[in-house]
Protein backbone atom coordinates (compact mmCIF):
# COMPACT_ATOMS: atom_id res chain seq x y z
CA UNK A 1 0.00 0.00 0.00
CA UNK A 2 1.45 4.01 -0.90
CA UNK A 3 1.27 6.53 1.33
CA UNK A 4 0.07 9.34 -0.85
CA UNK A 5 0.66 13.04 0.19
CA UNK A 6 0.35 16.55 -0.79
CA UNK A 7 -0.10 20.38 0.26
CA UNK A 8 -1.56 23.65 -0.91
CA UNK A 9 -0.40 26.92 1.11
CA UNK A 10 -2.93 28.96 2.03
CA UNK A 11 -1.77 32.36 -0.06
CA UNK A 12 -4.92 33.12 -1.55
CA UNK A 13 -7.58 30.53 -3.63
CA UNK A 14 -6.31 28.04 -5.24
CA UNK A 15 -5.52 28.92 -9.25
CA UNK A 16 -5.82 26.60 -11.89
CA UNK A 17 -2.11 25.59 -11.86
CA UNK A 18 -2.73 24.46 -8.16
CA UNK A 19 -5.72 22.60 -9.70
CA UNK A 20 -4.62 20.78 -12.78
CA UNK A 21 -0.78 20.46 -11.38
CA UNK A 22 -1.85 19.13 -7.88
CA UNK A 23 -5.34 19.06 -6.68
CA UNK A 24 -6.75 16.86 -9.02
CA UNK A 25 -4.15 14.65 -9.34
CA UNK A 26 -3.70 14.20 -5.86
CA UNK A 27 -7.76 13.27 -5.14
CA UNK A 28 -7.15 10.76 -8.48
CA UNK A 29 -4.60 9.23 -6.67
CA UNK A 30 -6.32 9.33 -3.74
CA UNK A 31 -9.22 7.58 -4.63
CA UNK A 32 -7.61 4.74 -6.35
CA UNK A 33 -7.41 1.26 -5.15
CA UNK A 34 -5.66 0.74 -2.24
CA UNK A 35 -3.24 4.29 -1.72
CA UNK A 36 -3.78 6.08 1.53
CA UNK A 37 -3.27 9.59 1.64
CA UNK A 38 -2.49 12.77 3.98
CA UNK A 39 -4.10 15.76 2.22
CA UNK A 40 -3.13 19.20 3.82
CA UNK A 41 -3.78 22.83 3.60
CA UNK A 42 -0.04 24.48 4.25
CA UNK A 43 -1.23 27.19 6.39
CA UNK A 44 2.44 27.73 8.21
CA UNK A 45 4.07 28.14 4.65
CA UNK A 46 1.88 31.03 4.38
CA UNK A 47 3.05 32.85 7.08
CA UNK A 48 6.26 33.44 5.41
CA UNK A 49 4.24 35.63 3.30
CA UNK A 50 0.51 36.88 4.95
CA UNK A 51 1.16 38.52 8.41
CA UNK A 52 -3.13 39.46 8.63
CA UNK A 53 -4.68 36.82 10.38
CA UNK A 54 -8.01 37.35 9.24
CA UNK A 55 -6.43 37.27 5.83
CA UNK A 56 -4.85 33.80 6.35
CA UNK A 57 -7.69 32.41 7.98
CA UNK A 58 -9.92 33.23 5.09
CA UNK A 59 -7.17 31.47 2.66
CA UNK A 60 -7.03 28.49 4.61
CA UNK A 61 -10.81 28.27 4.27
CA UNK A 62 -10.17 28.55 0.67
CA UNK A 63 -8.10 26.06 0.26
CA UNK A 64 -9.92 23.74 2.43
CA UNK A 65 -13.14 24.60 0.16
CA UNK A 66 -11.56 24.02 -2.98
CA UNK A 67 -9.69 20.11 -1.79
CA UNK A 68 -13.93 19.29 -1.01
CA UNK A 69 -15.30 21.50 -4.14
CA UNK A 70 -13.53 19.04 -6.21
CA UNK A 71 -14.73 15.67 -4.30
CA UNK A 72 -12.14 14.44 -1.85
CA UNK A 73 -13.66 11.89 0.00
CA UNK A 74 -12.26 13.19 3.51
CA UNK A 75 -14.01 9.25 4.75
CA UNK A 76 -10.84 7.85 2.70
CA UNK A 77 -8.44 10.75 3.20
CA UNK A 78 -6.25 12.19 6.37
CA UNK A 79 -7.91 15.83 5.22
CA UNK A 80 -5.85 18.19 7.57
CA UNK A 81 -4.65 21.56 8.47
CA UNK A 82 -0.33 21.97 9.14
CA UNK A 83 -0.69 23.85 12.05
CA UNK A 84 -3.09 21.77 13.79
CA UNK A 85 -0.24 19.11 14.33
CA UNK A 86 2.54 21.41 15.48
CA UNK A 87 4.55 18.08 15.91
CA UNK A 88 5.44 19.72 12.20
CA UNK A 89 7.53 22.42 13.84
CA UNK A 90 9.37 19.89 16.15
CA UNK A 91 11.17 17.66 13.17
CA UNK A 92 11.65 20.83 10.86
CA UNK A 93 14.17 22.05 13.84
CA UNK A 94 15.41 18.37 13.83
CA UNK A 95 16.12 18.71 9.82
CA UNK A 96 17.21 21.75 9.96
CA UNK A 97 20.31 20.81 11.79
CA UNK A 98 20.99 17.89 9.52
CA UNK A 99 20.83 20.42 6.11
CA UNK A 100 23.77 22.43 5.08
CA UNK A 101 23.20 26.06 4.72
CA UNK A 102 25.30 26.44 1.61
CA UNK A 103 22.34 24.23 0.31
CA UNK A 104 19.41 25.91 1.55
CA UNK A 105 20.89 29.10 -0.42
CA UNK A 106 20.18 27.38 -3.81
CA UNK A 107 16.75 27.10 -3.10
CA UNK A 108 14.44 28.03 -5.67
CA UNK A 109 12.00 29.72 -3.13
CA UNK A 110 14.94 32.01 -1.41
CA UNK A 111 16.75 32.57 -4.83
CA UNK A 112 14.12 34.03 -6.74
CA UNK A 113 14.12 36.48 -3.67
CA UNK A 114 17.58 36.93 -3.17
CA UNK A 115 18.34 40.56 -5.16
CA UNK A 116 15.93 42.03 -2.79
CA UNK A 117 17.58 40.34 0.71
CA UNK A 118 15.68 42.37 3.01
CA UNK A 119 12.12 40.69 1.76
CA UNK A 120 13.48 37.16 2.96
CA UNK A 121 12.63 36.35 6.59
CA UNK A 122 14.45 33.56 7.89
CA UNK A 123 11.15 31.36 7.17
CA UNK A 124 11.27 32.33 3.74
CA UNK A 125 14.88 30.84 4.03
CA UNK A 126 14.03 27.58 5.73
CA UNK A 127 10.57 26.76 3.37
CA UNK A 128 12.44 23.82 2.26
CA UNK A 129 12.75 22.19 5.89
CA UNK A 130 9.35 22.59 6.70
CA UNK A 131 7.99 20.81 3.68
CA UNK A 132 10.52 18.06 3.85
CA UNK A 133 8.85 17.93 7.56
CA UNK A 134 5.33 17.67 6.02
CA UNK A 135 6.72 15.05 4.02
CA UNK A 136 8.72 12.50 6.61
CA UNK A 137 6.53 13.25 9.32
CA UNK A 138 3.76 10.97 7.50
CA UNK A 139 6.46 8.67 6.49
CA UNK A 140 5.14 9.54 2.90
CA UNK A 141 5.87 7.28 -0.06
CA UNK A 142 4.83 9.67 -3.40
CA UNK A 143 4.43 13.30 -3.76
CA UNK A 144 1.99 14.61 -6.49
CA UNK A 145 2.96 18.19 -7.48
CA UNK A 146 4.07 20.34 -9.77
CA UNK A 147 7.43 20.55 -11.60
CA UNK A 148 8.05 23.67 -9.02
CA UNK A 149 8.13 21.85 -6.49
CA UNK A 150 10.71 18.88 -7.72
CA UNK A 151 13.85 20.25 -5.83
CA UNK A 152 12.34 20.58 -2.35
CA UNK A 153 11.47 17.22 -2.73
CA UNK A 154 15.00 16.32 -4.16
CA UNK A 155 16.14 18.22 -0.52
CA UNK A 156 13.24 15.92 1.35
CA UNK A 157 15.54 12.62 0.08
CA UNK A 158 18.61 14.80 0.70
CA UNK A 159 17.87 15.43 4.36
CA UNK A 160 16.28 12.01 4.85
CA UNK A 161 19.25 10.26 3.62
CA UNK A 162 22.01 12.02 5.57
CA UNK A 163 19.61 11.32 9.13
CA UNK A 164 19.27 7.82 7.88
CA UNK A 165 22.94 7.17 6.98
CA UNK A 166 23.67 8.36 10.83
CA UNK A 167 20.95 7.01 12.72
CA UNK A 168 20.14 3.31 10.18
CA UNK A 169 17.98 3.28 7.02
CA UNK A 170 14.75 2.43 8.59
CA UNK A 171 14.18 5.86 10.33
CA UNK A 172 12.55 8.15 7.74
CA UNK A 173 10.95 7.21 4.56
CA UNK A 174 12.20 8.84 0.98
CA UNK A 175 9.34 9.95 -0.84
CA UNK A 176 9.50 9.93 -4.69
CA UNK A 177 7.72 12.82 -6.51
CA UNK A 178 4.93 12.06 -9.06
CA UNK A 179 4.20 14.10 -11.94
CA UNK A 180 1.76 14.36 -14.13
CA UNK A 181 3.31 15.10 -17.87
CA UNK A 182 0.25 17.26 -19.01
CA UNK A 183 -0.19 19.08 -16.76
CA UNK A 184 3.16 19.19 -14.74
CA UNK A 185 3.36 23.02 -15.71
CA UNK A 186 0.38 25.63 -16.44
CA UNK A 187 0.95 28.15 -18.34
CA UNK A 188 -0.25 31.72 -17.02
CA UNK A 189 -2.24 34.77 -18.88
CA UNK A 190 0.89 35.84 -19.75
CA UNK A 191 3.07 32.79 -20.96
CA UNK A 192 5.09 32.37 -17.98
CA UNK A 193 4.02 29.95 -15.19
CA UNK A 194 0.74 30.70 -13.49
CA UNK A 195 1.66 31.65 -10.03
CA UNK A 196 0.26 34.01 -7.38
CA UNK A 197 2.78 36.33 -7.16
CA UNK A 198 3.19 37.13 -10.80
CA UNK A 199 -0.62 37.71 -10.72
CA UNK A 200 -0.99 36.32 -14.10
CA UNK A 201 -3.62 32.96 -12.92
CA UNK A 202 -6.44 32.36 -13.30
CA UNK A 203 -9.04 31.85 -10.44
CA UNK A 204 -12.12 29.59 -11.79
CA UNK A 205 -14.40 30.49 -8.52
CA UNK A 206 -14.78 34.00 -9.71
CA UNK A 207 -18.35 34.73 -10.56
CA UNK A 208 -18.42 34.74 -14.82
CA UNK A 209 -18.63 38.63 -15.02
CA UNK A 210 -15.17 38.83 -13.40
CA UNK A 211 -13.71 35.72 -14.73
CA UNK A 212 -14.87 37.47 -18.23
CA UNK A 213 -13.31 40.47 -17.44
CA UNK A 214 -10.12 38.67 -16.27
CA UNK A 215 -9.37 36.82 -19.23
CA UNK A 216 -10.35 39.38 -21.57
CA UNK A 217 -8.24 41.59 -19.64
CA UNK A 218 -5.35 39.87 -18.48
CA UNK A 219 -4.71 37.41 -21.32
CA UNK A 220 -2.06 38.59 -23.68
CA UNK A 221 -2.78 38.63 -27.50
CA UNK A 222 -1.18 40.32 -30.46
CA UNK A 223 -3.12 42.82 -32.15
CA UNK A 224 -3.33 40.37 -35.99
CA UNK A 225 -6.85 41.24 -37.37
CA UNK A 226 -9.95 39.34 -37.09
CA UNK A 227 -10.16 38.02 -40.82
CA UNK A 228 -6.38 37.45 -40.79
CA UNK A 229 -4.56 33.51 -40.01
CA UNK A 230 -3.19 33.50 -36.50
CA UNK A 231 -0.55 31.46 -34.77
CA UNK A 232 -2.10 29.17 -31.93
CA UNK A 233 0.83 28.96 -30.24
CA UNK A 234 1.43 32.77 -30.04
CA UNK A 235 -1.20 33.43 -27.09
CA UNK A 236 -1.61 31.36 -23.85
CA UNK A 237 -5.82 31.33 -24.90
CA UNK A 238 -4.77 28.27 -26.67
CA UNK A 239 -2.26 26.72 -23.70
CA UNK A 240 -5.22 27.34 -21.81
CA UNK A 241 -7.43 26.12 -23.83
CA UNK A 242 -5.92 22.83 -24.20
CA UNK A 243 -5.87 22.60 -20.56
CA UNK A 244 -9.89 22.46 -19.70
CA UNK A 245 -11.42 21.45 -23.68
CA UNK A 246 -11.93 18.38 -24.96
CA UNK A 247 -8.42 17.20 -27.96
CA UNK A 248 -11.64 18.01 -30.87
CA UNK A 249 -12.87 21.35 -29.41
CA UNK A 250 -9.12 22.54 -29.34
CA UNK A 251 -8.24 20.81 -32.61
CA UNK A 252 -11.31 23.04 -34.12
CA UNK A 253 -10.01 26.10 -32.23
CA UNK A 254 -6.27 25.42 -33.95
CA UNK A 255 -8.12 25.15 -36.83
CA UNK A 256 -10.09 28.46 -36.70
CA UNK A 257 -7.11 30.47 -35.77
CA UNK A 258 -5.04 29.25 -38.42
CA UNK A 259 -7.69 29.83 -40.94
CA UNK A 260 -8.66 33.09 -40.29
CA UNK A 261 -12.18 35.10 -39.46
CA UNK A 262 -11.91 34.07 -36.02
CA UNK A 263 -10.70 36.40 -33.81
CA UNK A 264 -8.66 36.30 -29.90
CA UNK A 265 -11.92 37.76 -28.73
CA UNK A 266 -13.69 34.81 -29.91
CA UNK A 267 -10.80 32.18 -28.49
CA UNK A 268 -11.55 33.66 -25.08
CA UNK A 269 -15.25 33.60 -24.99
CA UNK A 270 -14.53 29.95 -25.87
CA UNK A 271 -12.06 29.51 -23.25
CA UNK A 272 -14.59 31.13 -21.08
CA UNK A 273 -17.26 29.04 -21.59
CA UNK A 274 -14.94 25.55 -20.95
CA UNK A 275 -14.22 26.69 -17.94
CA UNK A 276 -17.72 27.17 -16.84
CA UNK A 277 -18.61 23.78 -18.17
CA UNK A 278 -15.88 22.03 -16.91
CA UNK A 279 -15.78 23.36 -13.29
CA UNK A 280 -19.94 24.47 -12.89
CA UNK A 281 -20.46 21.63 -10.71
CA UNK A 282 -17.07 22.34 -8.52
CA UNK A 283 -17.66 26.22 -8.36
CA UNK A 284 -20.89 25.75 -7.03
CA UNK A 285 -20.01 23.09 -4.22
CA UNK A 286 -16.68 25.71 -3.48
CA UNK A 287 -19.15 28.70 -2.85
CA UNK A 288 -21.46 26.22 -0.85
CA UNK A 289 -18.39 25.45 1.55
CA UNK A 290 -17.27 29.10 1.44
CA UNK A 291 -20.53 29.44 3.18
CA UNK A 292 -20.94 26.61 5.48
CA UNK A 293 -17.40 27.13 7.46
CA UNK A 294 -18.22 24.82 10.24
CA UNK A 295 -18.50 21.69 8.03
CA UNK A 296 -14.77 22.76 7.07
CA UNK A 297 -13.32 22.91 10.50
CA UNK A 298 -15.80 19.65 11.63
CA UNK A 299 -14.06 17.60 8.79
CA UNK A 300 -10.57 19.17 9.46
CA UNK A 301 -10.91 18.48 13.36
CA UNK A 302 -11.33 15.12 12.46
CA UNK A 303 -8.30 14.69 10.12
CA UNK A 304 -6.55 16.56 12.65
CA UNK A 305 -6.98 13.72 15.26
CA UNK A 306 -5.84 11.08 12.47
CA UNK A 307 -2.52 12.99 11.03
CA UNK A 308 -1.37 13.60 14.86
CA UNK A 309 -1.46 9.89 15.73
CA UNK A 310 0.74 9.33 12.98
CA UNK A 311 2.99 12.42 13.28
CA UNK A 312 3.35 11.36 16.85
CA UNK A 313 4.56 8.12 16.26
CA UNK A 314 7.59 9.12 13.47
CA UNK A 315 8.57 12.08 15.87
CA UNK A 316 8.87 9.38 18.88
CA UNK A 317 11.16 6.95 16.44
CA UNK A 318 12.95 10.32 15.53
CA UNK A 319 13.50 11.61 19.24
CA UNK A 320 14.11 8.28 20.46
CA UNK A 321 17.63 7.80 17.67
CA UNK A 322 18.98 11.89 18.37
CA UNK A 323 18.87 10.94 22.20
CA UNK A 324 15.52 12.99 23.54
P1 LIG B 1 1.95 25.90 -3.88
O1 LIG B 1 0.93 26.20 -2.85
O2 LIG B 1 2.72 27.00 -4.49
O3 LIG B 1 1.30 25.09 -5.05
C1 LIG B 1 0.49 23.96 -4.76
C2 LIG B 1 0.67 22.91 -5.84
O4 LIG B 1 0.32 23.45 -7.11
C3 LIG B 1 1.37 23.20 -8.03
N1 LIG B 1 1.43 24.31 -8.99
C4 LIG B 1 1.39 24.15 -10.31
N2 LIG B 1 1.28 23.06 -11.07
C5 LIG B 1 1.26 23.23 -12.41
N3 LIG B 1 1.34 24.45 -13.00
C6 LIG B 1 1.45 25.58 -12.28
N4 LIG B 1 1.50 26.77 -12.85
C7 LIG B 1 1.48 25.46 -10.85
N5 LIG B 1 1.57 26.35 -9.83
C8 LIG B 1 1.55 25.63 -8.70
C9 LIG B 1 2.64 23.14 -7.19
O5 LIG B 1 3.66 22.45 -7.86
C10 LIG B 1 2.14 22.43 -5.97
O6 LIG B 1 2.16 21.04 -6.17
N6 LIG B 1 5.60 24.21 -1.00
C11 LIG B 1 4.35 23.87 -1.62
C12 LIG B 1 3.27 23.47 -0.64
C13 LIG B 1 3.68 22.38 0.27
C14 LIG B 1 3.80 21.00 -0.07
C15 LIG B 1 4.22 20.34 1.12
C16 LIG B 1 3.61 20.28 -1.24
C17 LIG B 1 4.00 22.50 1.57
N7 LIG B 1 4.32 21.29 2.11
C18 LIG B 1 4.46 18.94 1.17
C19 LIG B 1 3.85 18.90 -1.20
C20 LIG B 1 4.25 18.26 -0.03
C21 LIG B 1 3.87 25.07 -2.40
O7 LIG B 1 4.22 26.18 -2.14
O8 LIG B 1 2.95 24.79 -3.32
Amino acid sequence: MARILTGIQSTGTPHLGNILGAILPAIELSNTGSNESFLFIADMHSLTQIKNGVELRENTYSVAATWLAFGLDTSKTVFYRQSDVPECAELTWYLSCFFPYQRLTLAHSFKDKSDRLSDVNSGLFSYPMLMAADILLYDANFVPVGKDQLQHIEMTRDVASRINHLYGEELLVLPEPKIQEETQLIVGTDGEKMSKSRNNYINVFEDDKTLKNNINKKIITDATPLEDPKNPESSSVYELYKTVASPQRVLKMSQKLLAGGYGWGHAKKDLLDAIIAKFGDAREKYHYFMNHKNEIDEVLHQGAEKAKAVAQATLGRVREKMGY
